[in-house]
């Protein structure tokens, strides 16, 4: 599989030469030494030239190997590093492994792991192999027997795969667990949990009749926190039988709350195993948007029973075929649910701040890679989000019927099947009947698509032209891009505002035309005056548009534009122009984003959440993304004197909307409610920068009644370093100590304090007990935080932020591999660095060489070095 240099290639595919239809897989639970005995059975394909068996398996002790029913010789099987060899199998068998594993000593949370006294699994991408030998990869889809023996009193719970069938006691306080899952299913989805857990849980009827169990588990004390997340997973498997027609398999979906997850969830067949923080919520410790994130994952790993396990992949390549399709899913569900053009707007910020500066730095790549070395490294915003983007152009281009028909086909024919992004295309083609061999490029080219579009207009014959070229930038190892398939929206507007009913030529009578090449021209005839244009309405194609607005028709799009989203988009455009002084007219265009502002402030009909999304600048990375050189320093400064402006000029309405707001922001988990705490903590902030005192940010955490505005009052005072700042942070720290999430949050506030004070209490944080560099959420909310999301301390000019991190990583690389190698990940874009900082991140970098262990870190250093 794996060439010399340990690289793998799409283009090295070979199917299995050996079949695994059936595994029978028992374990003997304890948290120190855990015993898991495998009967694989084996068949040689017949299509396949024959091959020697090569199981996966590592950090496994082999205590016993029997070929149907019969020892095997030592001298019959090799066993190495990365896995067993056995030469001479000769043809349809059953083979029996029995090794031994050591859960207490996994600290990279891969395979079987202790914590808080439970035992949980992680199989995905390459679990499996450290629990048992397999032929550990997705093409491989056996139907599984479970059958888990634990300490009663310890393990009171025994959670597996599929449908429990049956269990008892056993001798010596133990006791049995046996589950069957019957659909073919990857290693990569194997799941156990075992330990002393309580639940909430519900019965629900699905579509076909079937009665499911439905339930989400925690620690005992948790289970009060569980409830929200239930209600989820009900609104997920009723909105996938509403909208994708997709229904429910098993008669039980369980949901488990990890305190030590190194991702967000997964979405292992009926167990999914979450991150505590995508689950666990009350009015106490959770904030509004924990609240929709828990909804949101809980929705995503249900969507994948379908968009993952029924059809899965057929090799790592195609991450994106199950994670873009789920994560466009998930966009879905929450759109339909809550306010569409909010969600929208928040996904796009996502995917300018971080997909953007991911696709054009030292890490991009091909939302599907055409190799990798190390495959958790690619559970990237390209796969995720891009993948996402994709499916979402596919679905423009076809529209909502065809769409469905196309996804509907695409899960009748690759049911029970390993697929390849090919197989979802060509589902696709054949429900509309269209070419879709250009469109497939996006899921080979790397790079953001830059659209650049030039108008002219013609007053004499009253014709209109748009000129529009479409060009991708390199991007390691693509010198040379070609033109992508793409929809491009767009609608004109007259003086008035009005819409123009004008079809171009040759757009059949749309508002909405198909790039293909690399330049077009739309021509609109019987103009009698020069239009407003607005382009790529929903955000419908995921590009950088480069169109000379200016500063007046932005404000006039900003009020016009039907799409609201586009209605946002002039704003961030205008702000993104006054922010790096792009209009020749500066304070004219300062003026206008100024006046727009405040008019949707004083605006009562529209939607706070809206207006809250207006008042957020863009943000330091969405900055980044539109400079070529990065000058740190002037970045930061515009937007700190643009917002101390803002909250100058616009301090009375704020003030008065505030208060305003108070009541709506009183209510529950309605969206008006969410939208007004929105609203009203934004104003706040702003607020907050023209009082030394801080007075009303004070006041609100004292009165809070939700998490959302006691924290984000909390963060005010921190942000403006008020003097009540660590009286603050003591109470709200003594209020929630011993709640790890919640302790993680006033964390993540320290770490993101926009001075250079950071770095010292962030180093006073390391020396302290809060630091459990084995638990992933309390290194992100360290260190992430830090990194990700403090460029003033991040990027300190003298490179003291870039050490710090660099300090730590060696250790956390020692303990959770895959945690360090995203933090590693925050130089991605140290290449466009202006300024000293660049060479500081070199030397930096440098000063890594030879130090990791893991193929994660390693791989990922020479990507940002190479
Ligand atoms: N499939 C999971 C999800 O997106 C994520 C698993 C991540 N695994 C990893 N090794 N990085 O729902
Ligand atoms: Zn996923």
């Amino acid at each position: 599989m794996s060439r010399d240099d340990g690289s793998i290639h799409l283009s090295d595919y070979r199917p299995p030469a050996w079949r695994i239809p059936r595994v029978e897989i028992e374990f003997d639970l304890d948290a120190d030494a855990t015993e898991v005995t495998t009967r694989l059975r084996l068949e040689p394909d017949p299509a396949q030239p024959p091959a020697p068996l090569e199981l996966d398996g590592e950090d496994l002790e082999l205590l016993a190997i029997r070929v149907d029913g019969v020892e095997l010789p030592p001298e019959s099987y090799v066993l190495g590093e990365r896995g067993l060899r056995i030469p001479d199998l000769d043809g349809a068998c059953t083979l029996e492994t029995r090794v031994r594993i050591r859960p207490s000593a996994n600290t990279r949370l891969e395979g079987l792991y202790a914590s808080r006294g439970a035992l949980f699994t992680q199989c995905e991408a390459e679990g499996f192999r450290r629990i048992a030998f397999m032929l550990d990869r997705p093409d491989v889809m056996p139907v599984w027997d479970i059958v888990l023996r634990a300490d009663r009193a310890r393990y009171p719970v025994l959670l597996a795969n599929g449908n429990p069938v049956g269990g008892g006691e056993l001798p010596d306080g133990r006791h049995l667990a046996r589950w069957h899952n019957p659909h073919a299913t990857p290693p990569y989805l194997f799941a156990v949990v075992a330990g002393d857990f309580g639940c909430v849980q519900s019965e629900i009827v699905a579509a076909d009749g079937r009665n499911v169990r439905l339930a989400v588990w925690a620690a005992h004390a948790d289970v009060p926190r569980c409830r929200y997340a239930l209600g989820a997973v009900e609104r997920a498997l009723r909105w996938d039988e509403r909208r994708f027609g997709r229904v429910y398999d098993l008669d039980v979906f369980n949901v488990v709350a990890a305190q030590d997850f190194t991702m967000g969830a997964m979405e292992n067949k009926g167990l999914n195993i979450f991150n505590a923080r995508y689950v666990l919520a009350d009015e106490e410790t959770a904030t509004d948007a924990d609240y929709l994130g828990i909804e949101s994952v809980i929705g995503h790993e249900y969507f994948h029973n379908w968009s993952g396990n029924r059809v899965t992949l057929r090799d790592w390549f195609q991450l994106s075929l199950k994670e873009g399709l789920t994560v466009f899913r998930d966009q879905e569900f929450t759109a339909d649910l809550h306010s569409r053009a909010v969600k929208r707007i928040e996904d796009v910020r996502l995917l300018r701040a971080r997909q953007f500066a991911e696709d054009a730095g030292s890490l991009a790549h091909p939302v599907r890679p055409p190799s990798y070395r190390e495959i958790n490294n690619f559970y990237t915003l390209t796969i995720y989000e891009k993948g996402a983007e994709i499916v979402r152009m596919l679905y423009t281009l076809l529209g909502e019927a065809t769409f469905r028909a196309g996804m509907d086909l695409y899960f009748a024919r690759n049911d029970g099947r390993a697929a390849t992004v090919e197989d979802f295309l060509a589902a696709h083609a054949e429900a509309s009947g269209r070419d879709l061999s250009q469109f497939a490029r996006w899921y080979a080219q790397a790079g953001t698509p830059e659209i650049r579009i030039r108008d002219d207009y013609d007053a004499a014959t009253g014709t209109y032209t748009l000129e529009i070229a479409q060009r991708t930038p390199p991007t390691p190892g693509q010198p040379d891009k070609h033109p992508l398939h793409m929809p491009l929206r767009f609608a004109l507007y007259d003086e008035a505002g009005r819409r123009l009913r004008t079809a171009p030529r040759g757009a059949g009578g749309a508002d909405q035309v198909e790039l293909v090449a690399t330049r077009h021209r739309l021509r609109f005839h019987g103009l009698s005056a020069r239009p407003l244009p607005a382009f790529n309405q929903g955000f419908a194609a995921p590009v950088k548009l480069d169109f000379p607005y200016s500063p007046a028709q932005l404000g006039r799009l900003a009020r016009c534009e039907r799409d609201p989203f586009n209605r946002w988009d002039a704003l961030q455009r205008l702000a993104t122009g006054v922010l790096l002084e792009r209009f020749e007219a500066h304070v004219e265009a300062q003026d206008g984003l100024s006046a727009a502002l405040g008019a949707l402030l004083d605006d009562p009909a529209q939607d706070p959440a809206f207006v809250a999304e207006c008042l957020v600048l863009p943000d330091f990375d969405t900055l980044a993304e539109s400079v070529q050189a990065i000058d740190v320093d002037s970045l930061l400064a515009a937007r700190e004197t643009l917002l101390d402006q803002l909250a100058f000029e616009h301090a009375e309405r704020l003030r008065a909307r505030y208060h305003a707001l108070a009541d709506a922001a009183a209510g529950g988990l309605d969206g008006a409610a969410m939208g007004a705490r929105r609203l009203r903590n934004l104003c706040l902030a702003l607020l907050t920068r023209l009082d030394r005192e801080a007075a009303l940010a004070q006041a609100q955490f004292e009165g809070a009644r939700s998490m959302t505005d006691r924290l984000g009052a909390l963060r005010c005072l921190v942000e403006a370093d008020a003097q009540g700042r660590h009286a603050a942070m003591e109470a709200f720290a003594a209020r929630h100590a011993g709640d790890d999430l919640v302790t993680d949050k006033w964390i993540a506030l320290v770490a993101m304090r926009p001075d250079a004070g950071a770095q010292a209490e962030v180093r006073a944080l390391l020396g302290s007990s809060h630091w459990t560099p084995t638990n992933p959420n309390r290194v992100r909310a360290v260190l992430g935080s830090f990194a990700r999301a403090n460029p003033t301390a991040f990027h300190a000019a003298d490179g003291s932020g870039y050490a710090l991190l660099a300090e730590q990583l060696p250790g956390l690389d020692a303990i959770n591999p895959q945690v360090a190698a995203r933090l590693l990940g925050a130089f991605e874009s140290w290449r466009r660095l202006a300024g000293p900082r660049r060479e500081r991140v070199r030397e930096t970098l440098d000063g890594l060489q030879g130090r990791f262990a893991s193929s994660d870190c390693r791989d990922l250093l020479a990507r940002l070095l190479g």
